[in-house]
């Protein structure tokens, strides 16, 4: 049985605007390039909720502190990365659970990915998936790291430094 995403986030505020439209709509949105991701928390709860009709993952999101009115190309980096990691942790970490957390903090945004999956070398092991993430968090000045241990997880973390400045 599919399980349902759990979502969290200290942000208050209005209802986002997708909750008014139906969510086929929102779905074929998502799938658009990025311009069409106008607000980041939102897709990426959406990708929590879809995530487990696929893979059978619980996937959870939080977010702190997230300005609104990011730039698009921060955005759009945030939002790929994530696709891209639970494409990964669907399909080769086996975990049950996967936590999204996104904050803002001194003009940095840091996000992070954590599976409780079988883990793997990183330094060993690199794709196109992986070198492709890397590639997009340096375009925009940032880092990219992953900790993983065998039986223990992996933890994907990218830091986009004064992004606003
Ligand atoms: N969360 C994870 N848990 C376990 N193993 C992982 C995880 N993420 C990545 N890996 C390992 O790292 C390898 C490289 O990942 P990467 O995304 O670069 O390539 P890929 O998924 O094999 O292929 P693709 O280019 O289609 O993404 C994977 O093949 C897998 O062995
Ligand atoms: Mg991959």
């Amino acid at each position: 049985m599919t399980k349902s995403a759990s979502v969290t986030s200290t942000i208050s505020g209005p209802t986002p605007i997708r909750a008014s439209i139906p969510s086929a709509i929102f779905r074929c949105c998502c799938a658009l390039p990025c311009w069409t991701i106008w607000a980041l928390i939102p897709a990426l709860e959406w990708q929590a909720r879809e995530t487990p009709r696929r893979t059978g993952i619980d996937v959870g999101v939080s977010s702190e502190n997230v300005d609104d009115s990011l730039p698009d190309d921060i955005r759009t980096c945030v939002y790929r990365v994530v696709q891209e990691d639970l494409q990964n942790v669907a399909r080769h970490s086996g975990a049950k659970h996967a936590k999204i957390a996104v904050k803002q903090l001194n003009g940095t945004l840091s996000l992070t990915v954590e599976d409780d999956g079988k883990g793997f070398d990183p330094k060993r092991t690199k794709g196109m998936g992986l070198l492709g993430m890397e590639e997009r968090v340096k375009q925009l000045g940032g880092h990219l790291e992953i900790h993983s241990e065998t039986t223990k997880g992996t933890t994907l973390r990218i830091s986009l430094p004064r992004f606003f400045v």
